[in-house]
């Protein structure tokens, strides 16, 4: 069964970390709200959505996707790159115990969640101010053991790897090629956020449907025209805090 993890929202949201955004006032409420809607819409799609509860001294806890990776044989955890985030990954860690065996990578080694991108055997990540070289060859030492192919990816200009691409199915990655090295994704096609939407690389695909941010409207005209079922939603308010889609959740058959 689809099994995905999510963290209610912290009411210390407004405290979050930012790299690439200007701070703005989030509105707590409404970006609990959207968050509820999000995991409504999981659940419309199929999955079993066991969300965690708020984390009141973690601001951005409900970015749960950062701490770890899952794969169908082996759960990974991950020290993240701030400092102030790295409480996180013990409640993330119990939540997997259940599901995974379990294994770490280990300080001074550092890596996100979202500079992990993976397709089939494949697990490209992203060498970004939150993950480094440390962390990826530990990560990559104990994905060969599970016959898993680690490839470091350049990152500029976003938080994450995933802030720019992810992939939808059908041998298709939605990206803006800006802001990461791209030479190593030949072999799959493209479909191109447009230059005004820069922040559009990060979709959801759950199945055969794409929950995207609804505030990407051309992009959004893009992935349709490819033949992609597009879910809009609102995340204008987490937005604010550095958020994509991918971020708010960990999903996985179980
Ligand atoms: N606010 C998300 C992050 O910086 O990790």
């Amino acid at each position: 069964m689809l099994t995905a993890i999510t963290r209610a929202v912290s009411p210390a949201l407004s405290r979050c970390e930012l790299t690439f955004l200007e701070r703005k006032p989030i509105d707590h409420a409404k970006a609990a709200g959207q968050h509820q809607d999000y995991e409504e819409l999981l659940r419309r799609l199929g999955a079993r959505v066991m969300s965690l509860p708020a984390e009141p001294d973690l601001p951005d806890s409900m970015f749960v996707e950062d701490p770890a990776i899952v794969l169908d044989e082996l759960a990974v955890i991950l020290p993240l790159g701030t400092d102030t985030r790295r409480r996180e990954a013990a409640s993330i860690e119990r939540a997997l115990a259940k599901f995974r065996p379990i294994e770490r990578v280990a300080l001074p080694g550092m890596i996100e969640g979202g500079d992990v991108l993976r397709i089939g055997r494949r697990v490209f990540v992203g060498y970004s101010r939150r993950t480094n070289k440390e962390g990826v060859r530990q990560l990559s030492a104990i994905l060969s053991r599970h016959a898993y192919e680690v490839i470091p990816v350049a990152v500029t200009g976003c938080l994450h790897l995933k802030s720019a691409v992810t992939f939808l199915g059908r041998n298709t990655l939605l990206a803006n090629r800006n802001w990461f090295g791209t030479a190593l994704f030949a072999d799959y096609d493209w479909i191109d956020v447009e230059l005004d939407e820069p922040h559009a690389g990060n979709a959801l695909a759950i199945g055969d449907t794409v929950i995207f941010p609804a505030s990407f409207p051309k992009t959004r005209e893009r992935i349709e025209a490819r033949g992609f079922r597009v879910a809009p939603l609102d995340i204008s308010e987490l937005q604010k805090a550095e958020s994509g889609l991918t971020c708010s959740s960990l999903i996985f058959e179980s």
